[in-house]
């Protein structure tokens, strides 16, 4: 299998792996998840679901892969049930569709880290401004998918491995000294109090099944980024040990994201933490006025460390996403590695432009679709997350473990899963994910799937 190419070390692997799962869910989704669902009510909940009901899908799609040293699609026919290659086909629609978004708000991220670089604080007031100057915008995507492709080009050892392991110790550095900084500030501890004091009262049935969603697309699962990355592991490795380290990792970097994020809101607010939402708003628009009353200097450095640390978490998952399709192509077509990662970015990339222009300039893809049951129309890139992330990952999920416990059947996957440590047979460990994957993940992710159809397209409202 050497012409497919191999990651080095375990270390390399799961650098790489917990590189897929930290990326933009975690810097400013996960914070606003913790504020608005209870404080540290919502940690413990996301740590729950992190470790009882993502890990067993993460160490079941790895197995696969390296069961059968093969990309989604290929790897349902290798294990002999070709019925199944839809799955795999299914998991690169929906990476190519997350790919075509997540690429725009990466290019985002970029170029705010130009502009913090040129002291351009006032970006912020003008953040639609921004985004609808969609050549400049349309640049920074390029580039960032160019950046991405590059990567991906030069191979696994030589491309992925080596990019996440300059990148996210960088990353964890940048992080630190952001978080840091951002404690010794006026009112820090104002903002560690409003992310990190449990509300129980706040926690609703919806805050858990959002604790449930995010837990699962943070992690990247569903879609066979892992059963990709997988792939190209060693039998040697112990998977259960490096899903281990995978899932602390992406949940540790969500954790700090907030310590970083809250003291500079209370900061900024005086201590209120009034008048600021979560999401794009918060980092595009009111983080910038942020850095820009730390003086220019400072503002300079701390801005541009913030979005430099965006894009790079933004980097190590778009490497991911894009090397599902690669890895089919050049496992299944036999082509060439470089022609398919150049072909595919593009395509990709050419994709990703309706979303690109889906934020007021064109006003086709803006108002691009109004669900059944809804008073607005949802934008172009709003509807390929809604599909690509939100509807189709626990969709994955759901019939991946199906098919690991049932159709594979589960004495084979823990079969594998002893393969390089034989010291799990007989463990609670062991039980446990034998356990989750034939009832608890199946369960689960089916009412998260039903719930999220039915809500997102047509306007059911369970909550
Ligand atoms: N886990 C990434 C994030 O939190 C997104 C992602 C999803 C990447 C699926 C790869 C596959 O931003």
């Amino acid at each position: 299998m050497s012409s497919r190419g191999n990651f080095s070390s375990k270390l390399g692997f799961i650098l790489a792996a917990a590189g897929s799962a930290v990326g933009l869910g975690n810097i400013w989704k996960f914070p606003f998840e913790v504020a608005d669902g209870g404080g540290a009510a919502f940690v413990l909940i996301y740590l729950a679901f992190a470790f009882i009901l993502c890990f067993p899908v993460m160490v079941t799609e790895i197995a696969i892969g390296r069961k059968t040293q093969k990309n989604p699609v290929g790897a349902y026919a290798a294990l002999g049930f070709k019925n199944w290659k839809f799955l795999g086909l299914m998991g690169i629609l929906s990476g190519v569709l997350i790919l075509s978004f997540y690429n725009v708000v990466a290019g985002w991220a970029f170029g705010y880290f130009l502009e913090m670089v040129k002291g351009n604080f006032g970006i912020g007031q003008n953040f639609s401004q921004f985004t609808n100057d969609v050549i400049n915008v349309g640049l920074y995507g390029l580039v960032f998918m160019a950046i991405t492709a590059f990567i991906v080009s030069k191979g696994i050892s030589g491309g992925i491995e080596k990019a996440a392991k300059f990148l996210m110790p960088s990353l964890v550095i940048m992080i630190l000294l952001l978080t840091f900084y951002a404690s010794s500030l006026p009112n820090a501890m104002k903002g560690i109090s409003y992310y990190l004091i449990p509300e129980f009262s706040e926690v609703t049935p919806e805050v858990i099944y959002n604790a449930l969603g995010q837990a699962f697309f943070s992690l990247s699962l569903g879609m066979g980024a892992l059963i990709t990355y997988g792939s190209y592991i060693s039998r040697g490795d112990n998977i259960v040990s490096s899903a281990a380290y995978i899932t602390l990792t992406d949940v540790g970097i969500a954790f700090l994201a907030g310590l970083m994020m809250f003291p500079f809101v209370a900061y900024l607010t005086d201590g209120t933490m009034e008048g600021f939402s979560g999401g794009p708003g918060l980092i595009f628009v009111t983080l910038p006025g942020v850095f820009e009353s730390l003086g220019s200097t400072l503002g300079i450095v701390v801005g541009a460390l913030f979005f430099l640390l965006l894009s790079f978490a933004a980097l190590t998952s778009t490497v991911s996403l894009l090397e599902v399709p690669v890895t089919y192509v050049v496992d299944e077509f036999k082509a060439s590695r470089k022609t398919s990662v150049w072909l595919i970015a593009t395509l990709i990339f050419l994709l990703g432009i309706p979303s690109l222009v889906s934020n007021g300039y064109s006003e086709l893809f803006t108002s691009f679709i109004t669900y059944v049951g809804a008073s607005s129309p949802a934008s172009f890139m709003t509807f390929v997350e809604h599909v690509g992330s939100d509807t189709l990952l626990p969709l994955g999920g759901v019939l991946i473990t199906i098919f690991a416990a049932y159709v594979w059947k589960k004495h084979n996957l823990i079969e594998e899963l002893r393969v390089g440590n034989p010291n799990l047979e007989g463990t609670w460990k062991e039980k446990y994910i034998d356990f989750a994957v034939s009832y608890l993940c199946p369960i689960l992710l089916t009412l998260v799937f039903i719930f999220t159809f039915l809500g997102r397209f047509f306007g059911v409202n369970f909550f």
